[in-house]
Order: structure tokens, then C-alpha cells, then sequence
């Protein structure tokens, strides 16, 4: 049972229902994601404020469509139905929805009708917003009256404030409607009555007992992997329970350049965690000399990775709880597909064998990356660990094209550190969401000095994303990429020629592998 303030989000579907709840939780009220045929009594142990209806593809006509469970109209908090969401609550509540066709988003302009009702108070009365096409609510049920309409006369919002009962046919948690989050903000803090107590601060203090509670005096492990997320966990996990936790981070010899030095400085020298460096890049070598295929290249990867973290747990031999960096999109259950959110879950520390028994500590489970960040500052990691870009468990060896050697690793991460340095130094490092330099198994010719050159090449790689499951290139300044292409050539041995991909994902996907 929850004592946070808390709103459900009910998913419909939509595209957009991570970024509701992730609205909502900026607003610093704690937003949950449920699929629309949850459990009633799941509901009800949250004791929301409110709940949203998120939109969704299909039509309140459909066979089979997804209904509106008896909880939301009964429970008598705040309703607030985006869309689909709308048009069920109008359906529900005996209003009239009318068919259109396919489901289809645009801008448009409303004009508010009632500037006096709740949800729309003090706004200008002229808006633009994202409104999606499709079914529409004709006719409002009785005690409803319409908030606003859209220039060709849909019903764009409608509510009851007695009831306090509301839907937009726009979406106002897109950046496409510029007073969305001022929207958002009355229907959560007037119409809800949430006072705003999702912060950073009140996370990491409710984390610590929860964790606290969990452990009691049992020992924990965690495989620091040099990311974010594991950085959280484990500066969690030791504020909660301190020397019980030990940390364990594997070397494959593949990390970026002084990456395991780093994580030594900041976790064991700054922080004080019991921390086990196992340089393991001898073996991982080994394993993959003479390897040229990538997804031969990652098995051999994860399977010596596993029995080198399963060697050293093994060796705290009393440890009962395995610390993990699950974050909330990897555990969200979606009404569309749960495959759009798996793109992590390799990169967990899994298949630790069974008769260990370990049980998981994750308290990062219920964060958007975002947040996972913001508590990360607040527990004062340091800015470029916090803000680190993510980095694929395999490490160099998917960008490393060709045979993996302890020298292509090291031209690499020559060129890589050149790349990250001027990023940070341009300050547009956090613009991207990830870049990072490639070697190419091939050598072109160059010309230094008199002499021909017969060397290698380097890509560079930036892109942006929300969700890295599709990316475009970065528009890097021309003269960063030059300053970065000379930086490299002149300082990296070997190297001749660096390129700059302008691939987007898809078709190409954003690691070269
Ligand atoms: P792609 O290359 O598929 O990458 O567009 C999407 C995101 O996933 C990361 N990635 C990986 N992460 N193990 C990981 O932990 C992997 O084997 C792996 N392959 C790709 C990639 O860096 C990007 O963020």
C-alpha cells in the first residue's frame, strides 16, 4: 500500500502514455502506469489522486475494444480521458460518439468556451494543440458542459466539474501543445489536490528505508558496469546499508579509456564502497582472438562475463541480495506491445545460477531515465557520470569492426577520448544521446609528410533519440567534426581517415557492430 500521492495512468496503447506519466512526474507528482484491464483492486491500492485515461488506436465501436472499468467512474477521484480516453468516458456517461475514420494527428487551433471550468482556468482563449482525428464525442453526457472547441467545431474538451470528470480530445502531454503542462498542472493540483512531493530528495529517502527494510543485515552485491543506472543503485544501496554492499566491477579490457580508474576514484576512493576490480581483459582476449562475427563476438562476451561476476560472487560466499539498475520503461506492462522496451535488459547482470538465490534489489524499478539522473545529482555523483551516454554491455567490441585485439582496442579508445573531450569541451555533449568513434576493418591510403600511408579508418557516430529504437545523425558544428577528424590523425597512431556517419535508425541501426 502506497502512502505517496499518486496518479494512474490507465494505457490505451497510445504512443504517447510513457510521456503522460512522465508529464505528470515532472510536475513532481508520482505517475504509475497501468494496462486499462488491470486488476480493480490494483487501483485501489494505490489510493490515486486522480487517473488518466490515456488515447489508444482503436475506436469505442471496434469488436472488442478496450472498455472503461466500473473503478474509474466509481471511485470518485478526478478523471481525466486524452483522446480514446475521452471518447469512452462520453460513451460510458450516455453522450454520443461519432465513427470517423483512421486515427491521425495534426495540429490545431481551439478556442476555449469556458475559461471559468477547472481544467482550462486563466488560459489564453485561443490554443494550439495536438489533437488526434478520428471518432469524436458529438454529444456531451448531462452534467458535462464543453470547455473547448476546435476551429472546424469538434468538441476538443469537455468536463464536469461537479463530478470532476474531464477529457480532451488533444494531447496535452506532447511538446505540440504549448500549454499542455499548464493543463496538466491545473487537472493535477487544482482538480486533484496534489501538493507535489515527487522530488529527487523524497525518492532517495524513501529508497533508503524500502532498501533498508529489504536487506536488514543480509550482504548485497552489484555489478558496477561504469553507466548510470548502476551508479545510482550502488550510491543507494551503500547510502541504505553501507559496508553490507560490495560492489564488483569487471574489466573486460573493452570499458572506455580509464574507465576502470574511474570507477575506482569515484565509487571506492570519493564514496568509500567496498569495491572488487577484477581485471579480466587477459581471458576476454583470449576468447576473442581470431573472431571476426558480431554475434559471435557478443556470446563469447556475455558468457565470460557471467562466469567471471558468477567466480567473484561466489567468493563473498554469504551474499543473499544481487543490486540491479532495472529501470522502469524495462518493467512498465504496456497495452501495445511489451517488446518496445526490452532494448536493456541484456545489459543486466542475468543468468546467475540458480542454487546462489540471490534476490534482486532494484530500486530504480519505478524511474524514467530522466529521474534516474536527477537522484543521481541530488545524491552528488559527478555531472559526467550522471549525464554518460549509454553504453552497449559488450562494450568496444561492437565498435570495433573485424577481429577484436588489445591494440585496435587501444587505437580506439584513442580516437573515442578525442571524440568525448571536444564533445564535452563544445558543451554539446548532452545534446546527443550517444557518440562515440568506430574502427573499420579496412585501411585506405593517405599521405603524411612525403610519405604514402597505408592506415586505418575511424568513424564517428552521434545521434539523437528519445527511445533509441529509431535515432537520427547529430547535426554536429562542422568545425567541431574537423577539430575532432585533425585531433585524431595527428594524435591517434595509424590512423589516416575519419568519417562522419549520417545514418539514420532506421535503416541503419545506431552501433556499427
Ligand atoms: P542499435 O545498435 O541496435 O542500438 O541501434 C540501440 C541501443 O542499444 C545499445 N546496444 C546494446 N546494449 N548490449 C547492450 O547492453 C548490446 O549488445 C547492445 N547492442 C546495442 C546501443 O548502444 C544503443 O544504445
Amino acid at each position: 500500500m502506497s502512502t505517496r500521492e499518486t496518479i494512474v495512468i490507465l494505457d490505451y496503447g497510445s504512443q504517447y502514455t510513457q510521456l503522460i506519466a512522465r508529464r505528470v512526474r515532472e510536475q513532481h507528482v508520482y505517475a504509475e502506469i497501468l494496462p486499462w484491464d488491470v486488476d480493480p483492486a490494483r487501483i485501489a491500492a494505490l489510493s490515486p489522486m486522480g487517473i488518466v485515461l490515456s488515447g489508444g488506436p482503436n475506436s469505442v465501436y471496434d469488436e472488442g475494444a478496450p472498455s472503461l472499468s466500473e473503478i474509474v467512474v466509481e471511485a470518485g477521484v478526478p478523471v481525466l480521458g486524452i483522446c480514446y480516453g475521452m471518447q469512452l468516458l462520453a460513451q460510458r456517461l450516455g453522450g454520443e460518439v461519432a465513427r470517423g475514420t483512421a486515427r491521425e494527428y495534426g495540429p490545431a487551433h481551439v478556442e476555449i468556451e469556458r475559461g471559468d471550468m477547472a481544467l482550462l482556468k486563466g488560459l489564453p482563449a485561443h490554443l494550439a494543440v495536438w489533437m488526434s482525428h478520428g471518432d469524436r464525442v458529438t454529444t456531451v453526457p448531462e452534467g458535462f458542459s464543453v470547455l473547448a472547441r476546435s476551429e472546424n467545431g469538434i468538441l476538443a474538451a469537455i468536463g464536469d466539474n461537479a463530478r470532476r470528470i474531464y477529457g480532451t480530445q488533444f494531447h496535452p502531454e506532447v511538446h505540440h501543445t504549448p500549454q499542455g503542462a499548464e493543463i496538466l498542472h491545473r487537472f493535477l493540483y487544482d482538480i486533484c489536490g496534489c501538493q507535489g512531493s515527487w522530488t529527487p530528495d523524497a525518492f532517495v529517502e524513501q529508497a533508503v528505508a524500502d532498501i533498508r527494510s529489504q536487506v536488514g543485515d543480509g550482504t548485497v552485491i552489484l555489478g558496477l558496469s561504469g553507466g548510470v543506472d548502476s551508479a545510482v543503485v550502488a550510491t543507494l544501496i551503500h547510502k541504505a546499508v553501507g559496508d553490507q554492499l560490495t560492489c564488483i566491477f569487471v574489466d573486460t579490457g573493452l570499458m572506455r579509456r580509464d574507465e576502470a580508474q574511474q570507477v575506482a576514484a569515484t565509487f571506492n576512493e570519493a564514496l568509500g564502497m567496498h569495491l572488487v576490480m577484477v581485471d579480466a581483459s587477459t581471458r576476454f582476449f583470449a576468447a576473442l582472438a581470431g573472431i571476426v562475427d558480431p554475434e559471435e563476438k557478443r556470446r563469447i562476451i556475455g558468457e565470460q562475463f557471467i562466469r567471471v561476476f558468477e567466480a567473484e560472487a561466489r567468493r563473498l560466499n554469504n551474499a543473499k541480495f544481487l543490486g540491479q539498475g532495472t529501470i522502469y520503461p524495462d518493467v512498465i506492462e504496456s497495452a501495445g506491445s511489451a517488446s518496445a522496451h526490452r532494448i536493456k535488459s541484456h545489459h543486466n547482470v542475468g543468468g546467475l545460477p540458480e542454487e546462489m538465490d540471490l534476490q534482486l534489489v532494484e530500486p530504480l524499478r519505478m524511474l524514467f531515465k530522466d529521474e534516474v539522473r536527477q537522484v543521481g545529482l541530488a545524491m552528488g555523483l559527478p555531472e559526467k557520470l550522471v549525464w554518460r551516454h549509454p553504453f552497449p554491455g559488450p562494450g568496444l567490441a561492437v565498435r570495433i569492426l573485424g577481429e577484436v585485439t588489445r591494440e585496435r582496442v587501444a587505437t580506439l579508445q584513442a580516437a573515442d577520448t578525442i571524440f568525448l573531450e571536444e564533445l564535452w569541451e563544445s558543451g554539446l555533449y548532452r545534446d546527443s544521446a550517444q557518440a562515440f568513434a568506430v574502427l573499420l576493418p579496412v585501411r585506405s591510403v593517405g599521405v603524411m609528410g612525403d610519405g604514402r600511408t597505408y592506415a586505418n579508418v575511424v568513424a564517428l557516430r552521434a545521434v539523437t533519440t528519445e527511445d533509441f529504437m529509431t535515432a537520427d545523425w547529430a547535426r554536429l558544428p562542422y568545425d567541431l567534426l574537423g577539430r575532432v577528424a585533425n585531433r585524431i590523425v595527428n594524435e591517434v597512431a595509424d590512423v589516416n581517415r575519419v568519417v562522419y556517419d549520417v545514418s539514420s535508425k532506421p535503416p541503419a541501426t545506431i552501433e556499427w557492430e
